[in-house]
Formats: structure tokens, sequence, C-alpha cells
């Protein structure tokens, strides 16, 4: 496993220096009043208010806007999102992702830290809080939005050079263990004074 990440490491810091040359400086004051067309889903501070919408408070503004991007362009499939984002500009998904970016979450263990998934800590934490700066946090993720997405990783339907690979090789049993994980954390966001 050690090496799979250290290949993959590698090249997540091309994929993310060719991301970061193209994207917008957002406002997230803009971005706020664009997060009000968010809020019956995400929250206006990014905590998630339907079990099939994950948390998105406190996610790096390149990974929020990254993935605002592939619904608008389709390469991430998802009705509700794919409708959200056709009418958003590149500024605008700047600007939004700015706002839920500018939050600071704090995740709460239910259990002994020691119970985490191995082979997702590495990456996304003990706590879910990501460790690497191009992945998201899984904190207080619901178990059906991991599932969902890892089955969107292994059929194409999302596409990642890293979970792509890391979905396909898991079992049913792996993936409930983690998402059971990941769901049991307390996460909260607040934006800082
Ligand atoms: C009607 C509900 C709804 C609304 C409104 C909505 N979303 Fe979503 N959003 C979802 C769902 C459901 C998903 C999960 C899609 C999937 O399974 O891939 C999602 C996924 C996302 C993701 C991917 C997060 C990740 O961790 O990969 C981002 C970013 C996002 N939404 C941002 C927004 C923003 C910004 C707005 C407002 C401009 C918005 N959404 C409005 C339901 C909604
Ligand atoms: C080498 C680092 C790495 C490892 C190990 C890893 N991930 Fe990921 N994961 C990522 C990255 C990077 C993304 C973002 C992919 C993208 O840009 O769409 C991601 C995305 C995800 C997502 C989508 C989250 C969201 O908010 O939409 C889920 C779910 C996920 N990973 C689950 C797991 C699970 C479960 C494991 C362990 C079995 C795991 N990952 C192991 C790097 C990793």
């Amino acid at each position: 496993m050690m090496r799979l990440v250290t290949l993959f490491l590698g090249g997540l810091m091309l994929a993310g220096g060719s991301w970061a040359e193209g994207s917008l400086e957002g406002d997230p004051d803009a971005g706020r009043k664009l997060a009000g067309q968010c809020r019956t889903c995400h929250g206006l501070n990014g905590i998630a208010q339907i079990p099939i919408a994950p948390n998105i408070g406190g996610e790096s503004a390149d990974y929020l806007a990254r993935q605002l991007t592939a619904f608008r362009e389709g390469t991430r499939q998802h009705e509700m999102m794919t409708v959200v984002t056709k009418m958003l500009t590149d500024q605008q998904i700047a600007d939004v992702a700015a706002w839920f970016a500018s939050h600071e979450v704090t995740a709460t263990l239910s259990g002994d830290p020691s119970g985490a998934p191995e082979l997702c800590a590495g990456c996304h934490g003990e706590d879910g809080i990501a460790v690497i700066e191009d992945a998201p946090n899984l904190a207080g993720e619901t178990t059906i939005y991991i599932d969902t997405q890892l089955k969107a990783f292994r059929l194409g339907k999302r596409e990642s050079d890293i979970m792509s690979g890391i979905a396909a090789e898991l079992t049913d049993d792996e993936i409930r263990a983690a998402a059971t994980w990941y769901e049991s954390v307390k996460l909260e966001s607040a934006r800082p004074e």
C-alpha cells in the first residue's frame, strides 16, 4: 500500500499543478449570496441537510471548484448538481467555492482512533479530515453518500486517477466498514471571526 500511495501522490502533484494555473480567485462574500441556492441541501455553513448530499464546509476551494466544474461539464454526474451548476460561470464557481472553503471544521470521533480504516486514513485522516491537499474530508458523510461515490468511481461515472483504482479493489465489507466509521464522526462547521 505504501508504494501505491507514493505513486498516487506523484501523479497528484502534476494534476494539482495544472489545475491551479487556470483557477480564478474567488470572493467569499459574493459566494455567500450564491450559497442561498445551496442551503436546502448543503446548509449555509456546508453541513449537509439531506442524507444523499455531502458536507462541503471547510473543503479546499480547489477541490470544490473542481467538483462543480466536473458536474457542469458532465464528467461527474448527478441530476441535482447538473441542474445547479448549469447556470454557474467560472467566476461564480470560484466565489461559491471560496465561501464554503472559508469555514473551519471540527471533527469529533465517537470511537477509538485505532478503529479507523487504515487504507483510507493516510489520505482522508483517521477522523475524516483530509491529510493530503487534494483529498476531501469524509468526516460525518453518510454511508449512502460514501457508498454511492465509491460505486461511481468503480463504474467510471466519477473520474479520479487515485480513487478509481482504490475503489476497484475494495470488497463490499471494506466499503461498509469505512463508510460506517466516517459516518460516526461528528462534524461542525463555522466561519472564523
Ligand atoms: C437539491 C439539493 C442540492 C442543491 C440545491 C445543491 N446541491 Fe450540491 N450536491 C447535492 C447532492 C445530492 C450531491 C451528491 C452528488 C453525488 O452523489 O455525486 C451534491 C454534491 C455537491 C458537491 C460535491 C462535494 C464533494 O464532496 O465531492 C459540491 C461541491 C456541491 N454539491 C456544491 C453545491 C453548491 C455550491 C450548491 C449551490 C450553488 C449546491 N451544491 C446545491 C445536492 C444539492
Ligand atoms: C492516496 C490517497 C487516497 C487514499 C488512500 C484514499 N483516498 Fe479517497 N480520495 C482521494 C482523493 C484525491 C479524492 C478526490 C477525488 C476527486 O478529485 O474526485 C478522494 C475522494 C474520495 C471520496 C469522495 C468524497 C467526496 O466528498 O465526494 C470518497 C467517498 C473516498 N475518497 C473514500 C475513500 C475510502 C473509503 C478510502 C479507503 C478505502 C479512500 N478513499 C482512500 C484520495 C485517497
